[in-house]
């Protein structure tokens, strides 16, 4: 009751499968169309083909006809085991015609009666085994099984290229998109857009939906989603999974990749996300645990399409790639955010560091009476309490004066300064408390006095040891009544706090009648003493840098610091004139300077009067052609080198000068600077002949 295969069909087969190859099919799809053609050539009622698994030990089935899948899948036979393994064993083919009488058949399905297996070889290699099934006894015949083994031979050579072939285009492509993903690794930090670019590129390239990142959720013990690549589960991010719930949950716990082929069999698959439809293109779900260093730290999960492509290990190593690219991107990401947090602590701490120590804005100082002080201007700003500032001239006083007003609560109301040793003596009275038209002669209007103007805020009252004794007793009114009385007019009330400061000796003027006593202790609720500058160095490395920045931009100089030579220098001296004096100093050797690191050299002639220069600089400032005794050539000079050193320069460059100008005095006292009388007292007292 068998066909004969007749040769036009067997012509169609060849066809069939040639233009299978040539059309870009799929190595599957030329599998499923050369089981399909020996179907039907033959009659058959199933069928499958079976390759070789890489240990060469099994064959697994790759396509199937006529049976079911769940007879199919999964379907595994060891070499030698059934029919289909002995062929594979033998390399010869095998024709059953009552599988009844055969002890090794083994059978995939129910009532099938005969079978023909033929191997499928490259080159001599077997590479699998096609099997036929007939439901019928004697349904295969000899020309069958001839036709097969050739046809099958032929196709296999087929397959092994095509396999290859498509081997090398999806490895082309995992390299591209590997090489894509690089760079977007390197673009962004960030773990929600990183991940979209990445599923963005890879959806595409591998036929993948619906990927998405569940992160854990520590405190609530849950798995969230982050993001997805599928709009309609980003809206829906109420939904979670408990570790160990369904397959993510699964992945979670057990922290191993799992690939189900086809979820629509798959009990523990829970479509919680409502996105799988069993009716839809997409059966297979990949799901992989991605970790930040050690600790898993969520699950990544995507669906893929009904796996058309061959090698679908391929593709589920290719995507634990890059389930562990986004596990970097995640340690990463928590390295950047732990450094942020640990950067805005640091952040926070300093602010709260500096707004404690340095609040008063220009003021500087980091020494310890300076701290002090701080912290005194803290307490007494907020009250209302007069407030007197002493301190040597240049210390600051009148800073201190704008970081009371400023960081009290009257800081929106004026703050007006007058200093009273700038003002007339008859003035300063109508200048206080202002005036009536006519009240005296030139009082041609009425004049608001600066206490009025100052209604709500502070006055400042600098250098009041210059006020007059009667004056004074009129400001301790005022401090007194809160009221103030303009000349030749009414009183008023006012509300102003008063700040004096003074750089004088007051307790001493008290004893010699100059001020008043009482108004010195009504002043003096508050003291803030700003000790003199050499009471504090610590503070000149940070005022220098400050004046630096101040100054340099105004020079129009690049001058980017100082020398720590230089800095020690002006640590050593005394600075009568305190900071005023140093930022002086500092102003005037920027405009000076030659170099764009300030350095010894830049300060000398500012404090050469009161202080030590090293020997060795001063060799380097000395003109060429005068020799400076050398450090070594020093010893011996103890207790007296400074004297030895300097008159030695003198001399050199009087003598030098002197010599320059053919010993015309005048012309050599205007070169050096100094009068004539000057030089002419050097030139006798440093033995100079000339
Ligand atoms: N701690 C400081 N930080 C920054 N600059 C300061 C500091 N102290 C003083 N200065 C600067 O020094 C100069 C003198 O300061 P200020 O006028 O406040 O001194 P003063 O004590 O009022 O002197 P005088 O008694 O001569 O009036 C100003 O230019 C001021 O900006
Ligand atoms: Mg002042």
């Amino acid at each position: 009751m068998s066909v004969e295969i007749k040769e036009q069909d067997s012509l169609n087969f060849i066809s069939r499968i040639t233009g299978a190859m040539t059309s870009g099919y799929t190595p599957q799809e030329v599998l499923d169309k050369i089981l399909s053609s020996c179907i039907e050539l033959t009659g058959a009622d199933s069928g499958s083909i079976m390759l070789l698994d890489d240990s060469e030990k099994y064959l697994e089935i790759v396509s199937y006809s006529g049976f079911s899948t769940k007879e199919a899948t999964g379907m595994r036979l060891g070499l030698g085991e059934g029919i289909t393994g002995w062929v594979a064993r033998h390399g010869k083919p095998r024709l059953v015609n009552d599988t009844t009488a055969e002890t090794d058949y083994i059978s995939l399905a129910e009532n099938l009666l005969s079978e023909l297996a033929v191997p499928l070889t490259v080159k001599d290699n077997l590479i699998g085994v096609i099997s036929l099934d007939s439901r019928k006894k004697n349904a295969f015949v000899r020309s069958h099984q001839d036709f097969l083994l050739i046809m099958a031979n032929l196709s296999a050579g087929i397959f092994v290229n095509l396999k290859d072939n498509h081997l090398l285009r999806l490895r082309n492509r995992f390299h591209k998109v590997l090489h894509e993903i690089s760079r977007i690794i390197s673009k962004s930090l960030e773990l929600d857009e990183v991940f979209l670019d990445i599923m963005n590129v890879t959806e595409k390239a591998f036929k993948l939906y619906r990927s998405t990142l569940l992160l854990y959720d520590k405190e609530s013990d849950v798995l969230r989603i982050s993001v997805s690549a599928e709009s309609a589960i980003n809206e829906n991010r109420e939904i979670v999974y408990s570790p160990g719930e369904g397959i993510t949950g699964s992945v979670f716990i057990n922290r191993k990749p799992v690939y189900i082929p086809d979820v629509s069999r798959e009990p523990t698959f829970l479509n919680r996300m409502k996105t799988y439809s069993p009716s839809g293109d997409d059966v297979g779900f990949f799901c992989c645990p991605i970790f930040s260093g050690t600790e898993v730290a969520g699950v990544f999960s995507t669906f893929t399409r009904r796996q058309d492509e061959f090698h679908s290990d391929s593709l589920l190593e290719f995507l634990e790639i890059i389930g562990s690219v986004i596990s970097q991107a995640i340690t990463i990401q928590n390295l950047v955010r732990e450094e942020k947090k640990v950067m805005e602590l640091e952040n926070i701490h300093l602010r709260h560091e500096l707004s404690e120590k340095y609040q008063f804005d220009n003021i500087t100082g980091r020494s310890g009476p300076m701290i002090k002080l701080f912290e005194k201007i803290r307490l007494v700003a907020d009250s209302r309490s007069s407030v007197l500032i002493t301190g040597e001239s240049g210390t600051g006083k009148e800073l201190i004066v704008s970081a009371i007003h400023y960081n009290s609560p009257r800081r929106e109301s004026p703050l007006i300064k007058i200093n009273c040793a700038a003002i007339p003596e008859n003035l300063l009275e109508s200048e206080l408390f202002g005036h009536k038209k006519g009240a005296f002669t030139g009082a041609i209007a009425d004049k608001k006095g600066k206490f009025e103007l100052a209604e709500g805020g502070t006055i400042f009252l600098d250098e009041i040891g210059e006020m007059d004794f009667n004056l004074q007793s009129k400001l301790l009114r005022v401090i007194q009544e809160r009221e103030i009385e303009p000349v030749g007019g009414r009183t008023k009330k006012i509300d102003v706090r008063v700040v004096a400061a003074t750089n004088a000796d007051l307790e001493g003027m008290i004893a010699e009648k100059k001020f008043r006593a009482d108004l010195f202790y009504r002043l003096n609720v508050v003291t803030l003493h700003i000790p003199p500058l050499r009471d504090r160095k610590d503070d000149i490395h940070l005022l220098v840098m400050n004046f630096i920045e101040k100054y340099k931009s105004e020079s129009g100089k690049t001058i980017n610091g100082i020398t720590p030579e230089a800095i020690r220098y002006l640590e050593k001296h005394d600075w009568p004139g305190n900071v005023r004096q140093l930022e002086n100093s500092v102003e005037r050797a920027i405009v000076l300077s030659r170099n764009q690191l300030l350095d010894v050299e830049d300060f000398y002639d500012e404090i050469r009067s009161s202080d030590v220069v090293p020997a060795e600089r001063m060799a380097a400032a000395v003109p060429d052609g005068m020799h400076l005794p050398q450090l070594s050539s020093l010893d011996g000079l103890e207790g007296r080198a400074y004297e030895a050193v300097i008159s030695e320069v003198e001399r050199k460059l009087i003598h030098a000068v002197l010599k320059k100008f053919k010993y015309t005095k005048v012309q050599a006292a205007k070169f050096l600077g100094i009068n004539r009388n000057t030089l002419d007292k050097k030139i006798k007292e440093l033995n100079i002949d000339y």
